[in-house]
């Protein structure tokens, strides 16, 4: 169990600054997911708990202690890294069972088996165990590299798109099993993913980063309902958020220069008369394409829709978002 801290942790690399004076507190037990595109600074922020690498200034605390002076292996932290870090040499079964053959852990035989037993169903490769390392796809490597974090206990698992590399399936398995996991154990995560849904159902708390600045940190409701700027808007939402100039509809606040509407904030029904370019059926749910007033907009109605390309449907705002010149939030 741990909570962690970062404070005021800045971390240039030459002239690039990754990481400019982020501060942010994880809770013990917390889901944490950071967010942003590449480069914004989500491996670094990892490398910074984890000891891999050391801030500029700031401090790092893990379960109140400052770890400044601690090794990677003295913070009690299990990291999976966005490449997978096998022995190539070493069978499936050898490299799940190596993290608990640390003489310092002294894991009888028999619990060692039983775990790595137990972590090899979870990740769908029991099947593999005595494969050589590199007799496996990519996604089974990338499994394998989750089972060696998952059989420790640790008190922090610091994950870097673990999931990116699987297929559809697995990876929606895999969210259930980690998110599970993590919950059953108590144990803190901090978890890097561009997967909107991972960040959605598994996040306790979003962490919103933008060239190194941490912008905005929440639960995912929070940041979904209630997002301080067009970029931290866009992170969440599938379909994206839809930005358009704030003076197409009637009604924006002074200050405004842009409205971000996501699609249930489109009411469909009476309002301005919008043009339907391209109607998408995704079995639960239909998108639809508009053009309005010389915009695009993208927004959502039901499987059902009997709606045609080519038709005029009329729309209006239903409690927007509004936002400045800067892209920040103005109501
Ligand atoms: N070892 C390094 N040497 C030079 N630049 C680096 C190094 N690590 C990261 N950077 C730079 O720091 C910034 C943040 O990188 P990173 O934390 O890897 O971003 P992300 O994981 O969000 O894609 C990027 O501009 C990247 O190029
Ligand atoms: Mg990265």
């Amino acid at each position: 169990m741990a909570e962690v801290t970062l404070s005021g942790i800045s971390k240039s690399y030459g002239d690039q600054v990754a990481l400019d004076d982020v501060t942010m507190t994880i809770p013990d037990g917390a889901f944490v997911v950071l967010l942003g595109p590449t480069g914004a600074g989500k491996t670094t922020t990892l490398r910074m708990v984890s000891g891999l690498d050391r801030p500029d200034t700031g401090t790092v605390t893990i379960g109140g202690r400052d770890v400044a002076s601690y090794t990677p292996a003295q913070r009690d932290v299990a990291m999976v890294f966005q490449q997978y870090s096998l022995y190539p040499h070493f069978t499936v079964r050898q490299n799940l069972e190596f993290p608990l053959k640390s003489p310092i852990l002294q894991t009888p035989q028999a619990e060692i088996e039983r775990k790595v037993n137990a972590v090899a169903e979870v990740l769908q490769i029991s099947h593999k165990l005595d494969n050589k390392a590199t007799a496996l796809s990519g996604g089974e490597m990338q499994r394998v590299s989750i089972g060696r974090a998952l059989v420790r206990d640790p008190s922090l698992y610091l994950m870097d798109e673990p999931l990116s590399s699987l297929d559809a399936k697995l990876r929606s398995d895999l969210r259930i099993e980690l998110k599970s996991i993590q919950a059953d154990s108590g144990a803190t995560m901090l978890y890097v993913t561009h997967d909107q849904t991972e960040a959605m159902t598994m996040a306790t708390h979003v962490g919103v980063l933008d060239e190194g600045k941490l912008v905005q940190f929440g639960s995912p409701r929070e940041i979904y309902e209630n997002p301080v700027s067009i970029y931290a808007a866009s992170r969440l939402g599938q379909p994206r958020i839809n930005v358009l100039p704030s003076d197409v509809f009637g009604g924006a606040p002074n200050k405004a220069t842009h409205i971000g509407l996501r699609p249930e904030q489109i009411f469909q029904g009476e309002g301005e008369d919008s043009f339907v370019r391209r109607v998408e059926h995704l079995g639960d749910q239909t998108r639809l394409h508009l053009s309005f007033k010389s915009h695009d907009l993208i927004t959502v109605t039901d499987a059902h829709t009997t709606l045609k390309e080519g038709e005029i449907i009329q729309i209006r705002p239903e409690n927007p978002f509004y936002f400045d010149a800067s892209g920040a939030r103005v109501s």
